[in-house]
């Protein structure tokens, strides 16, 4: 198999981005409304399809390694509010873009979707339908916390059109649970998948942590015979990453009780493969898929793509992004909503689009954004078709970053011909490093990442 090396994972495994998009989110910085609105006349000109993003961004409770942009509370009446102000601002963003156009993604994230009733995201759902124009064959997903879901809400999110679903997980074993404040059985979960087969979702997809308090080698191996039970087409397995400055709830993780570097690693190592022995392809930056999946045949077929939900089956799409905090993309700009609850409802209120900051992106930006995105998807990128379609000469262009290249071939990590770059086994788990060999934006920062491995 050989993708995994202890001895290149320690030279080159440094925090970085996840290159869900290039330039990366850290790099917005402004985007006027207008800006905006110039972008979508382009990006009607060129007729591409359209991916909606829903930020749902409530959570009953809180995990305590969570990184992710939530609002904690147990008062379900702030749903309400929260959806109004959703189709506002639907209302703002649907005459910007063709009717002809169709939707061929939408994805609800958080927070947790789930936090909103059956009815709620039925309601949400059919006020996308009435404004956008689906495709019939379209990728509709959703994030969903098991703990406390019925088949009534399952059944709910089929009448939503919803025909993709993943499960927040993390760890089966009950003290590790504990420790990161999530209990969630066995028993709970299974239930929850068997009931979305029974609803006709496809696809189905689980997040698992490693790296969590109190977790080990024996008991990770443990979770994973669990999940070999419940056979998700696809797995994402996050390294986890502790980063208490920027996420408050991680202050409560005891670090006594993390798995020491060389344990985390073994961990790793194990679930992989495991995850490989059992039949699941490793696709790249965490995720798995069983190979007859779309999206092991999307990659070995040469169509993956990846954007700020991960990867995808679909070509490449703008991406709408609607709600507290959530990220669109549209033609050759990048926009970030407001993160803050209040603020985001009083742009609203006052008729305006909550866009706080953004990009657009320039030509150099679309050349690297091309080569990491295919070194992402595929392992692989074409010298030639890089050259033909910007008009470069690739070994000039990127003269600065082919030293470094050549280091990691000579390692074993890379091929790189007058052709192609071509990812070894062995580069694999490091693809987000070669990658970062290719970032402009790098220099500057890169605290705030987490460690690929
Ligand atoms: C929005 S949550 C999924 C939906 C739902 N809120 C839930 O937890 O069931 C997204 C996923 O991000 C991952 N995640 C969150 N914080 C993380 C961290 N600090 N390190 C690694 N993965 C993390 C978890 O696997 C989590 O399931
Ligand atoms: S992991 Fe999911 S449920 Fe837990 S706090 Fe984060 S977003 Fe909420």
């Amino acid at each position: 198999m050989g993708l995994f090396d202890v001895d290149l994972i320690n030279k080159y495994n440094r925090s970085g981005p996840r290159y869900t998009s290039y330039p990366t989110a850290n790099n917005f910085s402004e985007l006027s409304i207008q800006d905006y609105q110039q972008q979508s006349i382009l990006s009607n000109q060129r007729k591409t399809s359209i991916s909606l993003y829903c930020h749902i961004p409530f959570c009953n409770t809180v995990c305590y390694y969570c990184g992710c942009n939530k609002f904690v509370t147990k008062d379900k009446s702030m749903a309400e509010p929260y959806i109004e102000a959703l189709f506002k601002e639907v209302d703002m963003q649907s005459p910007l873009f063709d009717k002809g156009r169709l939707v061929e993604q939408m994805h609800f994230g958080g927070g947790t979707p789930t936090f909103l009733s059956g009815e709620q995201i039925i309601r949400l759902s059919n006020k996308l339908q009435q404004s956008f124009n689906f495709s019939t064959d379209g990728e509709y997903s959703i994030e969903i916390d098991p703990r406390g879901i019925d088949e009534s809400l399952i059944e709910s999110l089929a009448i939503a059109r919803f025909n993709r679903i993943s499960l927040g997980v993390q760890d089966f074993d009950l003290e590790v649970q504990k420790a990161i404040n999530r209990v969630q059985s066995f028993e709970q979960t299974k239930a929850v998948i068997g009931m979305s087969r029974e609803n006709g979702f496809k696809s189905i997809s689980i997040d698992l942590i490693y790296g969590l308090p109190r977790q080990s080698k024996e008991t990770f191996k443990r979770t994973l015979e669990r999940v070999q039970d419940l056979r998700p087409e696809r797995i994402s397995l996050f390294n986890y990453a502790h980063l208490p400055e920027l996420f408050k709830p991680q202050r409560r993780i005891n670090i006594e009780e993390l798995p020491s570097p060389s344990e985390k690693l073994d961990i790793f190592q194990h679930s992989l493969e495991y995850l490989i022995g059992l039949g699941y392809v490793y696709i790249g930056m965490d995720h798995f898929a069983l190979p007859d999946d779309p999206l092991a045949i999307a990659q070995s077929e040469g169509n993956l793509y990846r954007n700020f939900q991960g990867y995808s089956t679909h070509s490449e799409c703008d991406i709408i992004g609607l709600g507290l905090s959530s990220i669109g993309q549209v033609a050759d700009s990048f926009s970030q909503n407001e993160k803050n609850l209040e603020k985001y409802y009083q742009a609203l209120k006052s008729g305006q689009l909550p866009i706080v900051k953004g990009l657009i992106i320039n030509q150099d930006d679309k050349i690297r954004r091309e080569l990491i995105m295919e070194l992402i998807c595929h392992f692989e990128v074409s010298i030639s078709s890089l050259e033909q379609r910007y008009s470069i000469n690739f070994k000039n262009y990127f003269a600065n970053s082919l030293e470094k290249l050549a280091e990691m071939q000579n390692d074993g990590l890379v091929v790189l011909t007058n052709d192609s770059i071509k990812v070894m086994d062995k580069g694999k788990l490091l693809v987000r490093n070669i990658c970062m060999i290719f970032d402009n934006y790098l220099k500057s920062s890169s605290t705030s990442f987490s460690k690929t491995i």
